[in-house]
């Protein structure tokens, strides 16, 4: 119980890697704030929190609206009296398009930018008012390794989010809050298996060190040492949990 006393908002946890890292996190005692666009999916992992013995709250935000981002940070601080931890894991990544850049549509390009980048900034912005007067934070951003990989630009927005944590790490450092990011390979869910058929996964875990697929489970405990004082000295750092994915051999 680690976290005690601590409050998180999770935003994506109606998402199953959302759903595990809130899970995780309330698992370890901190008041936790569902944040999600897709409410039946935020309600069912508030009452999965509630029936492990955790607190956990349902706030519904669109991450591509500053208005809606702050009133996510208010209704938090009104709820669970302020904000510790902040896990930027949603994005529009279910049922993604994938065009190559030099024909996309580009209105498509920019909202796909404007959701998985400028939405995590838009938390951000919205939350470290509250974690600097609590004396610090941590903030935990969602990556890929595909921000490692010509990925279309799915893979230039999570390269984006490598920039941001790096950018945000200086920014927010002296007000004591850190910030990291995680860059999970492969990791089975609906939304993996929208953009991609089981012949091209099924390739791609014969080239990684691990031959399977990553559970979301299987992400959380890096999720849970960047929040922890464990990693009180670490800020900007982006760590690959991929099962060996991006390994040179
Ligand atoms: N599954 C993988 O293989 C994999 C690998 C690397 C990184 N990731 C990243 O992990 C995160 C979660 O992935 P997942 O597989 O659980 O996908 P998911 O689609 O199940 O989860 C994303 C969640 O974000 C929410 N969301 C989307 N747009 C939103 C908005 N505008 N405002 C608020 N919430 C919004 C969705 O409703 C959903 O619940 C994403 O950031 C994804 O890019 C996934």
């Amino acid at each position: 119980m680690q976290f005690e006393g601590k409050v998180a908002i999770v935003t994506g946890a109606g998402g199953e890697i959302g759903a595990a890292y809130a899970e995780g996190i309330a698992a370890e005692g901190a008041a936790v704030v569902v944040a999600d666009l897709d409410e039946a999916g935020g309600r069912k992992t508030v009452d999965s929190i509630r029936a492990a013995g955790g607190e956990a709250h349902f706030v519904r935000v669109d991450i591509g609206s500053s208005e809606s981002t702050e009133a996510l940070a208010r209704a938090t601080v009104e709820t669970c009296g302020g904000i510790d931890f902040l896990v930027n894991n949603a994005a529009f990544f279910n049922d993604l398009r994938h065009e190559p850049l030099i024909e996309c549509d580009f209105d498509y390009y920019l909202k796909v930018f404007d959701i998985n980048l400028h939405g995590a900034l838009r938390c951000v912005r919205a939350c470290y008012p509250s974690m600097r007067e609590r004396g610090g934070g941590s903030i935990v951003n969602q990556s890929s390794t595909a921000s490692w990989m010509a990925a279309g630009y799915y893979g230039l927005t999570k390269l984006g989010i490598n920039g941001l944590t790096r950018d945000l790490a200086h920014e927010l450092g002296p007000m004591g809050i850190r910030v990291n990011a995680i860059a999970p390979g492969p990791t089975d869910t609906r939304a993996l298996r929208s953009g991609a058929p089981d012949e091209i996964l099924d390739a791609l875990v014969g080239q990684m060190a691990i031959r399977h697929l990553g559970h979301p489970r299987d992400l959380v405990g890096t999720c849970l040492f960047l929040l922890s004082d464990a990693s009180a000295w670490m800020s900007g750092q982006i760590l690959t949990v991929d099962g060996g994915q991006t390994l040179r051999v």
